[in-house]
C-alpha cells in the first residue's frame, strides 16, 4: 500500500524548497554585490572635487580633481571662473585630455595590470597676473600610462577678466603676411640661441607649427613674450617642452595697440638697424595728403610692411588733418613741402621762412608731430633757401630717381621709369595726389623688392650720408 504524505509533511518539504530558493537568490545577490563593487573599485571610485577661491587672483578660482583606481590616479587642478563660457572653454580643453589618458590608459590596461604599473594623469595650474584681472595661465599635463614614458604638455591660456574672454592670437598681435614672417624668424633666431634647444630642432615642424597663428601657444610677460612647443612637436624627444622667450624689445612692434595699452605696454617706433651693405631706398610721396590717394598709397605700403616719407603741403594738411595723422600713425615719416608750393627762390627771406614755418605748423597741429626735413617745391634751392632750412633745423630733401609719375600719369610707364633707375640709397619722387601713382605701387613694391630693396625712411637713409649714392640733399645732414 502506497504511503499517504501527511498534510504535515507536505507542508515541511514546501518550507524545505523555499528555504533552498532563499538561500540560492541570495548567494547569486551577494555574488552579484561583489562583482559589483569589484568592478567599481577598478573602474570608477567617484572623483572627488574641490574648489579653492584666491585671494590673490581675485575672481578667479582653482578646481582641483582627484580620483584614485587600483591602477590610475588622476590628479587635476584647473582655472574656475564664474563665467559660464570661459568656463565651458577650459573645460572642454580638460575633458579632452582627460579622454586622450583614458583611451591611452585603456589600450595599456591588461599590460598594465601584469606589470603593476600605474597610469597617472596630472594637470597643474599656474597662474602669474600680468595686468589688472588679466592673467597668464600655464597648464601643465603630464600623463603616463606606465612604465618610465611619461609625456609633458603645456597649454597656455590667455585671461581676461575685464571681458569675460580667453585671448585669442589675433587680440595680442597685429597680424599680416610680413608680421606673421617676422616673428617667426624671431623665434626661430632664439631657438638657434639656445644651447638646449638648436641641436634637436627640426626646421621643417618647426616652420610647419608655426605657419598658422591661431595655433601658436604664447604668455605674455612684462619683460618677454613665451613661444610654447609641445615635446616632440618641432625637436626630438630630448629636447622635452621648449619654451622659447623673445625679448620684449623684439616683439612689441606686433603687438596690438589695444591689447598693448591693457597690459601697459608702451610700443617704441620701429628703428631699422641699418647696415652699410644693405640696399636701402627711400620712397618719398609729395604734394598730398590726398583724400583717396594717399590712403591707397599708405594701404599698399602696410601690405609690404614699407615705410616711406610724406612731403606734405601745409595747405592739404589743414583740409584732411585726419590722413595727415593717419600717415604718422602708421609709422611713415613727415617732411614740409611748404605751405602753398611756391617757387622758394623767387621769394624773399621773410616769405621763405613764412611757407616753410607755416606748413610745418599745420602738420605739427594735425599730427602732434613736426615734419623732419624739407623738400622744396619743384627742387628749387638756392644758398637763402639752404640757410633758412638750416636754421629751422630742417635738412633740404631733393632725389636721385624721378618716377615721372606727374608726367606719364600711367602705372606701367612709372614702373619702368623707377626700376630703369633706381640705385642703392636712392630717393625716389613720386606724388601722392595721382591715382595713377597708386595704381603703380603694387607691382613697384613688389619689383624692388624682388631686386633686394628695402624701403626706409628719409631720416633713416640720412644716417649713412657719408657713404655714397645718398641723396641729393643739403643742408644739415651734409
Ligand atoms: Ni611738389
Amino acid at each position: 500500500m502506497e504511503r499517504q504524505i501527511s498534510r504535515k509533511e507536505k507542508k515541511n518539504i514546501q518550507k524545505r524548497n523555499y528555504l533552498i530558493i532563499l538561500f540560492t537568490l541570495t548567494f547569486v545577490l551577494f555574488a552579484l554585490f561583489f562583482k559589483v563593487i569589484q568592478l567599481s573599485m577598478t573602474k570608477s571610485v567617484a572623483a572627488e572635487e574641490t574648489i579653492i577661491s584666491s585671494e590673490i587672483y581675485p575672481g578667479l578660482n582653482l578646481k582641483t580633481t582627484t580620483q584614485e583606481t587600483d591602477t590610475f590616479t588622476l590628479f587635476i587642478s584647473q582655472p574656475y571662473i564664474k563665467d559660464e563660457k570661459m568656463n565651458n572653454q577650459i573645460e572642454a580643453f580638460i575633458n579632452q585630455e582627460k579622454q586622450n589618458f583614458i583611451t591611452e590608459y585603456e589600450d595599456a590596461e591588461s599590460m598594465l595590470k601584469k606589470n603593476g604599473f600605474r597610469g597617472h594623469l596630472n594637470i597643474q595650474t599656474s597662474t602669474e597676473k600680468i595686468a589688472d584681472k588679466i592673467y597668464n595661465i600655464e597648464l601643465e599635463t603630464y600623463k603616463t600610462v606606465g612604465g618610465a614614458n611619461g609625456t609633458t604638455t603645456v597649454q597656455p591660456i590667455l585671461m581676461d577678466l575685464n571681458t569675460n574672454e580667453l585671448l585669442k592670437i589675433n587680440d595680442l598681435f597685429e597680424l599680416d603676411e610680413a608680421s606673421v614672417a617676422e616673428i617667426k624668424n624671431l623665434v626661430f633666431e632664439e631657438a638657434e640661441n639656445n644651447p638646449d634647444v638648436s641641436d634637436l630642432i627640426f626646421e621643417d615642424l618647426f616652420n610647419e607649427a608655426m605657419s598658422n597663428p591661431d595655433e601658436w601657444k604664447v604668455l605674455i610677460h612684462p619683460e618677454s613674450v613665451t613661444f610654447f612647443f609641445d615635446e616632440y612637436e618641432i625637436a626630438a624627444g630630448a629636447a622635452g617642452v621648449i619654451q622659447l622667450k623673445i625679448p620684449m624689445e623684439k616683439i612689441i612692434y606686433y603687438f596690438n595697440s589695444a591689447f598693448a595699452e591693457k597690459v601697459n605696454l608702451e610700443i617704441p617706433k620701429k628703428e631699422v638697424k641699418l647696415s652699410p651693405d644693405g640696399k636701402y631706398i627711400a620712397l618719398t610721396f609729395d604734394d598730398g595728403p590726398h583724400a583717396e590717394v594717399t590712403p591707397r598709397v599708405l594701404e599698399t605700403l602696410e601690405q609690404h610692411g614699407a615705410k616711406a616719407t610724406f612731403y606734405m603741403l601745409g595747405s592739404q594738411v589743414e583740409y584732411y588733418p585726419d590722413i595727415a595723422k593717419q600717415v604718422f600713425d602708421e609709422g611713415h615719416e613727415l617732411g614740409d613741402h611748404t605751405m602753398s608750393h611756391k617757387d622758394l627762390t623767387h621769394l624773399s627771406a621773410d616769405q621763405i621762412k613764412n611757407e616753410i614755418e607755416t606748413s610745418s605748423h599745420q602738420i605739427e597741429h594735425a599730427t602732434g608731430n613736426l615734419p623732419k626735413s624739407l623738400r622744396p617745391p619743384y627742387g628749387a634751392f638756392n644758398d637763402t633757401v639752404g640757410a633758412i632750412s638750416n636754421d629751422l633745423g630742417l635738412p633740404v630733401i631733393m632725389w636721385s630717381v624721378d618716377s615721372l609719375d606727374w608726367k606719364s600719369r600711367n602705372a606701367e610707364a612709372i614702373n619702368q621709369k623707377v626700376m630703369a633707375t633706381v640705385h642703392p640709397g636712392a630717393i625716389v619722387l613720386l606724388h601722392d595726389i595721382h591715382a595713377t601713382t597708386a595704381d603703380a605701387l603694387p607691382q613697384l613694391l613688389t619689383n624692388l623688392e624682388r631686386e633686394g630693396y628695402e624701403f626706409v625712411t628719409v631720416s633713416q637713409l640720412l644716417e649713412f650720408g657719408e657713404l655714397e649714392g645718398i641723396g641729393p640733399h643739403h643742408g644739415i645732414n651734409q
